[in-house]
C-alpha cells in the first residue's frame, strides 16, 4: 500500500489487515498506550473544508504513536489557487513523511498522490471518504463479530460516504441496501465498480422506499442531506429528503439489535432524530472514536512499512 486514496484500491486481504491492526492498536491503547512505532515521523494535515473528527483523530493518532502532525487550513495553502497541487505535493514531500488531505475535487487527491514522494491519505473528497469507511467497518465488526452476509441499509443522499461504504461492504461480503430519492442515487459507474468488488455473499440493492430498505437489517447508516460544498442546494434538499429521516418508526422495522450509524456531523432533526441518535441502537460516538483507531492502522502501514505487528 503506497497511498490510502480509496477503498477501491485495497484488496480484501489489505482491508482485513488494516482492521485487525486497528483492533490491536485500539486494545493496546486502552490497556495503557501504544508503542512509539512512528517516532520521528511527521504528517501534514491539509484541509480545504472544515473538520472536527478527521483533524483531531489524525493528529492524536500520530501523537499516540510517537509522531507529530500539524494542521494547514484552507486560507494558508490555497492549493490549486496560490500554488498548484503538484507543487504543494513536491514541497511538502521535502518536509514531512506523509500528507493527509481533505479536498473538494477528488482530482486534487489524485494529483497530490501523483506528485508527492511520500504517502498521501484521503481525508475526504467530493468523491469518497475511505478513512471513514474503514472506521465504520471496524465499528460493525466490533458490534456484530463478522461481516459475511450481514445486512446494512444506507438511507439518504448517495454521496462520498455512501460510495466508500458500498465499496467496503462489497469487499467484505456484506449485503447492502441503498435507499435514496430519485436523482440522489449513486451513479452507474459507482454501481458497476461496486459490483466488480463483490466477494462471498456480497450483494447490493437499490430502493426508493426507505421502509422497505431497512426491513430486517443489522445496520442502518445515514449522513447529512447536504454535504460540504453543496450548501446552495440546501433548500431543495430539505424538500426532497424528509421521508428518508432515520426515526423510531424506521428503526423499528430493522432487527431489534440493529446498530444505527452516522459519520457525523449530524443535522439532528433532519436526517436523524435525537431519539434515535441518543437511543439504545445508536453507536454514533464509538463510531466517531474509531476514526482514530482505524487511522492509526493506516498510518502505521504507510509510514512504518517495515513494522511487523
Ligand atoms: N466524519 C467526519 O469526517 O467528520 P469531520 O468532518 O468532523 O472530520
Ligand atoms: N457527506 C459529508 C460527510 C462529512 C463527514 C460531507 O461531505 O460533507
Amino acid at each position: 500500500m503506497k497511498h490510502f486514496l480509496s477503498i477501491a484500491d485495497l484488496s480484501p486481504a489489505e482491508l482485513q489487515d488494516l482492521l485487525s491492526l486497528a483492533d490491536r492498536l485500539k486494545k493496546e491503547w486502552k490497556a495503557g498506550g501504544n508503542a512509539p512505532i512512528l517516532k520521528g515521523k511527521s504528517l501534514a494535515l491539509l484541509f480545504q473544508k472544515p473538520s472536527l473528527r478527521t483533524r483531531v483523530s489524525f493528529e492524536m493518532g500520530m501523537v499516540h504513536l510517537g509522531g507529530y502532525a500539524f494542521y494547514l487550513g484552507p486560507s494558508e495553502v490555497k492549493m490549486g489557487g496560490r500554488e498548484s497541487v503538484a507543487d504543494v505535493a513536491r514541497v511538502l514531500s521535502g518536509y514531512v513523511d506523509g500528507i493527509m488531505a481533505r479536498v473538494f475535487d477528488h482530482d486534487h487527491i489524485l494529483g497530490l498522490a501523483q506528485h508527492a514522494s511520500v504517502p498521501v491519505i484521503n481525508g475526504l473528497s467530493d468523491y469518497n471518504h475511505p478513512a471513514q469507511a474503514l472506521a465504520d467497518m471496524l465499528t460493525i465488526w466490533e458490534h456484530k463479530g463478522s461481516f459475511e452476509g450481514l445486512k446494512m441499509a444506507y438511507v439518504g443522499d448517495g454521496n462520498n460516504v455512501t460510495r466508500s461504504l458500498l465499496f467496503g461492504a462489497m469487499k467484505l461480503g456484506m449485503k447492502m441496501h441503498i435507499a435514496s430519492p430519485t436523482g440522489y442515487m449513486l451513479d452507474e459507474d459507482d454501481l458497476e465498480l461496486a459490483d466488480s468488488f463483490r466477494t462471498g455473499q456480497a450483494a447490493f440493492e437499490l430502493f426508493e422506499d426507505p421502509l422497505a430498505a431497512v426491513a430486517d437489517v443489522d445496520v442502518i447508516y445515514t449522513d447529512v442531506w447536504t454535504s460540504m460544498g453543496q450548501e446552495e442546494e440546501t433548500a431543495v434538499r430539505l424538500q426532497v429528503f424528509p421521508p428518508y429521516q432515520i426515526n423510531h418508526r424506521l428503526v423499528s422495522r430493522a432487527n431489534s439489535d440493529c446498530i444505527v450509524m452516522h459519520c457525523l456531523p449530524a443535522h439532528r432533526g433532519e436526517e436523524i432524530t435525537d431519539e434515535v441518535a441518543d437511543g439504545p441502537n445508536s453507536v454514533l460516538f464509538p463510531q466517531a472514536e474509531n476514526r482514530m483507531h482505524a487511522q492509526k492502522a493506516i498510518l502505521v502501514r504507510l509510514l512504518a512499512p517495515d513494522y511487523a505487528g
